[in-house]
């Protein structure tokens, strides 16, 4: 029986002009870029410049985006912008992209779920895109982590750069098989509230009045992130019947190099399927795996009919995965 799938037609992305390496961050902060390398896999990340917003990055990586697909912006009826450094508290970041787009049908939110936040905004998009509410989505993860970071705490502000990466799905009419359909096939999300005082903002609208700093325990993230993501991945291993042979490319968010590592060993994907771009982006957060799913598009890695798979692990904790075929 055919099925409704949301297919991917194009993908692009923006990071800022500024780059900063570790040596840099090294002769401001007590750091080495022996340590962050050894202990990160980072070796540079990407700093949005004074009056550059989330919203600037997420139009350029939009525009990418479209210019991929072949697409008038005018055909998109659906915006989905995963951040955690919005422009404002509010409105939505996602309507300052609509509106620099020139679209003004449809609709345009945020989506909060920190790092896993692509992870999310794709199955939300998916969602609605099966049920036809929608026709054609625009799926962005853009943050200015920068923007939040407390640069005299070493143990963080090594690990986050800036960047926006943007994916178009449109609703499709495939076969109906798992195994050979085009599209988002299946989608995996997670989250448990219990874990959220280990990777936080300490300021809010409601709480301080203050946008506040990021704080994390990184040894209590990295206990949780390798069972989380590998959980998350044989439940869409289960849903579907596939495996890890069966997959093309890995695109894990890129948080650090070591977890992506042990993800990629416990499930047995070869680490030649992995897409890693945590050395020259570090951590975006909810834009690092659009930014990496448009690294391995541009250099012809993903190709169409590829099985692509995603995964993302961070705050509250959140979780997810999702298994394309490009
Ligand atoms: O995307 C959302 C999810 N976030 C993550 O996945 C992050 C998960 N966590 C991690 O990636 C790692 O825990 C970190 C990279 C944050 C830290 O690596 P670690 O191997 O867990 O190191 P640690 O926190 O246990 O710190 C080891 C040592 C400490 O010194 P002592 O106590 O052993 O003397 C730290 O003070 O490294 C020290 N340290 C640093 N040294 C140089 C911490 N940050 C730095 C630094 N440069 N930037």
């Amino acid at each position: 029986m055919t099925k409704i799938r949301s297919v991917v037609l194009g993908c692009g992305s923006y990071l800022p002009e500024q780059v900063v390496t570790n040596a840099q961050l090294a002769a401001r902060i007590d750091t080495s870029d022996e340590w962050i390398v050894q202990r990160t896999g980072i070796r540079e990340r990407h700093i949005a410049a004074e009056g550059e917003f989330t919203s600037h990055l997420a139009i350029k990586a939009a525009q990418a985006a479209l210019t991929d697909a072949g697409l008038d912006a005018q055909s998109i009826d659906l915006i989905v912008l995963a951040t955690s450094t919005p422009d404002n508290t509010f409105p939505a970041t996602a309507v300052a992209v609509q509106h620099a787009l020139g679209i003004n049908h449809g609709a345009a939110f945020d989506l909060q779920a920190v790092c896993s936040g692509f992870v999310f905004a794709l199955a939300t998009a998916d969602n609605f895109l099966r049920t036809g509410a929608f026709k054609r989505a625009l799926v962005i993860g853009a943050e200015t982590f920068s923007r939040i970071l407390d640069w005299n705490d070493r143990g963080t502000c090594v690990l986050f750069g800036d960047g926006a990466g943007a994916v178009v799905l449109e609703a499709q009419e495939q076969p109906g098989q798992a195994a050979t359909d085009r599209g988002i096939v299946t989608t995996h999300l997670r989250s448990d509230g219990r874990h959220k005082a280990k990777l936080f903002v300490d300021g809010g609208p409601s709480s301080t009045q203050t946008v506040g700093h990021l704080r994390m325990e990184g040894r209590e993230v990295f206990k949780h992130a390798v069972g989380m993501i590998t959980d998350v991945i044989v439940d869409a291993f289960e849903a579907t019947g596939l495996n890890a042979d069966r997959i093309d490319w890995f695109v894990p968010h890129q948080a650090n190099k070591r977890i992506i590592d042990a993800s990629a060993h416990k499930l047995h994907i070869a680490p030649e399927k992995v897409v890693l771009t945590v050395d020259r982006h570090g951590n975006t957060s909810a834009a690092s795996i659009p930014l990496a799913l448009s690294v391995a598009r541009k250099d012809g890695r993903i190709k169409r009919g590829d099985m692509v798979l995603l995964e993302a692990m961070g705050g509250g904790f959140t979780w997810g995965s999702a298994l394309v075929r490009w």
